[in-house]
């Protein structure tokens, strides 16, 4: 069974609301409205363990998952939830080796996902261009322990995508229609686009411009999601629920001219 060591993260689990990530080290307390836990004691417990806070209340030391450490991430932008993220990977295919570029960076949300993904041959090329968001990136992927899989750059992606041959690249931001062409350019024969968002319009522009050009495979889709509260005669649909997040738009480069059939 693998056990916490000293500098490892940890999910500190109380219930499904309060979650705390948070790293081990011997002597360190830390302190929640439900009195503070010693962190030390987890080193050489299994993940999992149990941890008694000084007001008795029993916290549950989990092994942070990527869906953990993608809902803790500092956040400066809006980010992409495990919702559209999960089928977002399957989309792109993306796997250990694959060399994916990334825009723009955001909070690093997805970025993470990504490196997550890629290691621990490939690399993510993470395009923002706003200075101050891709600091708190760098800082969220750092915090994963990921950096070595992500190249962070700074710039305006809408002119040009300087890699070549990368498997695929995934957008979130306001104009993706105006990195088609580049993301065609950069992509290697049967690579994969994917960009997310949030309205109809964008979609629109972002599909006439995969439409000029030799992809195929083009589609677009939007994901649902409905909790569903498990109770003894009350288990139904969650009467509260995200209405909307975005649209995801996925297509696949082909060499040479095509019918346009599409
Ligand atoms: C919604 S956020 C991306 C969130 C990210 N997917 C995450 O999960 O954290 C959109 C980002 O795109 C960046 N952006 C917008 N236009 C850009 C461009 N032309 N080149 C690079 N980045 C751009 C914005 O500054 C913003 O940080």
């Amino acid at each position: 069974m693998e056990t916490i060591g000293e500098g490892d993260d940890v999910l500190l689990y109380l219930d499904k609301k309060r979650t705390y990530l948070v790293r081990v080290e011997a002597g360190k307390q830390f302190h929640t409205h439900k009195g503070y836990v010693e962190l030390g004691d987890l080193i050489g417990k299994p993940y999992g363990s149990p941890l008694v806070s000084s007001l008795a209340v029993r916290f549950h030391a989990l092994k942070p998952l990527v869906r953990d450490r993608i809902l803790k991430t500092d956040r400066r932008t809006q980010i992409l939830y495990e919702k559209d993220i999960g089928y977002l990977m399957l989309q792109l295919g993306v796997g250990s080796g694959n060399r994916v570029v990334e825009a723009g960076t955001g909070s690093g949300a997805l970025t993470i996902a990504l490196a997550d993904a890629v290691r621990p041959d490939g690399m993510v090329y993470s395009y923002e261009i706003n200075p101050s968001f891709q600091n708190v990136a760098s800082g969220n992927v750092e915090r994963a322990g990921l950096m070595q899989y992500v190249e962070l750059k700074e710039g305006d992606v809408t002119t040009g995508i300087d890699e070549e041959d990368v498997d695929a690249v995934v957008l979130d931001m306001a104009t993706p229609w105006k990195v088609v062409d580049h993301a065609h350019a950069a992509l290697t024969g049967g690579g994969v686009f994917v960009s997310f968002s949030p309205t109809i319009e964008q979609v629109m522009k972002t599909v006439s411009a995969i439409k000029g050009l030799p992809f195929v495979d083009v589609e677009t889709v939007e994901l649902i999601l409905r909790k569903i509260t498990v109770a003894e005669n009350k288990t139904r649909p969650q009467t509260q629920m995200l209405g909307h997040s975005g649209y995801i738009t996925t297509a696949r480069k082909v060499l040479g001219l095509t019918n346009l059939a599409l």
